[in-house]
């Protein structure tokens, strides 16, 4: 169903759940990265020109249970003012007589934003009678938070199983078709680049991806630990020491199905997180006490000749502590190669989508998709079912029934 074929969206109340989970400065709580907010932008616009009293929903961070400080959607709703010129309301709340009034209110072509949903524990738990209390303030559903589409929770799994009338907004669409073209029969060789600090959160998605691609470039934190099972001596770099069998099973799984991994050649190594320098050294003679903290040129090389040969490159993961300046030239340059590829080129969302921003607007131009979702992208890739989304599917199939 495409929100863009429809016409009736006048005068209706349209709730639009959108993923403005978007990361806050820990000391100051300014937005680091609005890319959520602007991505959510057209499908807002249709539905504020459709005539539509638009209620906006979403959830921030992981408030713990009437601990809701510095998770307010204020700053985000303000964001979103600013982008395109909207008033937008925020709500006290997301359910009970506030949000009632100010829903009942609205006049065809405003917007308001329910405050954060999982100020409700019963978000989280997919709870039927919150999700009834968000459908009474809605006569149209429309999903739009991509990167929220992993929860089973009930903004996006219980309450549109509620609501007939219901459909997938511009951005969802627009991720679900780029990531298509990563799992049904993607275009060969096919690379896959992954980085970030632990082996742990990416086993699943490593697994996967072994079946399908030609070539996987392991680098960030999570190299170190490849790099300790292959015997190398990684000084103080971070390892995560009961993943070195894994680490191993990984690499003899690669060989059996034959895909080639490649792993970093040299390193950037310092003494700490905060120096102001680093050195570029092989992996074979990295120094007692000091650790590895990007990839070095050698390896920079080594990938991306992998990425300008693929027709298909998938990345998530940065390539080391790029917050950092010492430190950012390996994940800044892999961005710069995969923006330059002529592949079609993927990035999975979170650190490595803010990388790749931070690394420059003609970059980030550069990419085939930048994903807004981070564990809803890795998810997909893994080929598994993604809950938000299939309570849409259920919903078209249920109607075509
Ligand atoms: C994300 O940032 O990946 C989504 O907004 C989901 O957030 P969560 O990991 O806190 O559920």
């Amino acid at each position: 169903e495409d929100l863009a074929k429809d016409s009736g969206l006048a005068n209706k109340r349209v709730f639009i759940r959108v993923d403005f989970n978007v990361p806050l400065d820990k000391k100051t709580g300014a937005i680091t990265d609005d890319a959520r907010i602007r991505e959510s932008i057209p499908t807002i616009k249709l539905a504020v020109e459709a005539g539509a009293k638009v209620i906006l929903a979403s959830h921030l961070g992981r408030p713990k249970p009437g601990k809701h400080e510095g998770c307010s959607l204020e700053p985000a709703g303000a964001r979103l003012a600013e982008l395109t010129g909207y008033e937008v309301h925020l709500t006290d709340d997301c359910v009970g007589d506030g949000p009632k009034k100010v829903t009942h209110d609205l006049r065809a072509g405003q917007v308001c934003l329910l405050e954060n949903l999982r100020f409700h524990e019963e978000e989280e738990k997919d709870d039927e009678n919150f999700a009834r209390q968000l459908a009474e303030l809605t006569d149209i559903y429309v999903d739009d938070a991509f990167g929220a589409a992993h929860r089973a929770h009930a903004s996006v799994h219980a309450l549109p199983r509620m609501i007939r009338d219901r459909a997938a907004g511009l951005l969802m669409l627009k991720e679900l078709r780029s990531l298509a073209r990563l799992l049904d029969r993607p275009e060969k060789p096919y690379v896959a680049v992954l980085g970030g600090a632990k082996v742990s959160d990416k086993i699943a998605v490593v697994e996967s991806l072994l079946n399908v691609v030609d070539t996987l470039c392991i680098g960030g934190a999570m190299a170190n630990t490849f790099l300790a099972a292959q015997g190398k001596k990684v000084a103080s770099s971070k390892i995560e020491d009961d993943k070195l069998p894994l680490a191993r099973t990984i690499l003899q799984k690669a060989r059996d199905r034959g895909a080639s991994v490649l792993l970093p050649v040299d390193v950037v190594v310092a003494k700490s997180l905060d120096a102001q320098n680093g050195t570029a050294v092989s992996v074979d003679a990295i120094p007692d006490g000091t650790m590895a903290l990007d990839i070095g040129p050698k390896t920079v090389e080594l990938f991306g000749n992998a990425i300008q040969r693929a027709k298909t490159v998938f990345w998530n993961g940065p390539m080391g502590l790029f917050e950092s300046k010492p430190f950012s030239n390996g994940t800044f340059e892999i961005a710069r190669i995969m923006s330059r590829a002529d592949g079609f080129t993927v990035v999975g969302g979170g650190d490595s989508a803010a990388a790749v921003r931070a690394a420059g607007e003609e970059i980030a131009k550069g990419m085939g998709h930048i994903s807004t979702g981070g564990g809803a992208a890795l998810e997909l890739i893994e080929g598994r079912k993604l809950p938000g989304v299939e309570a849409l599917r259920s919903a078209v199939a249920e109607e075509a029934s």
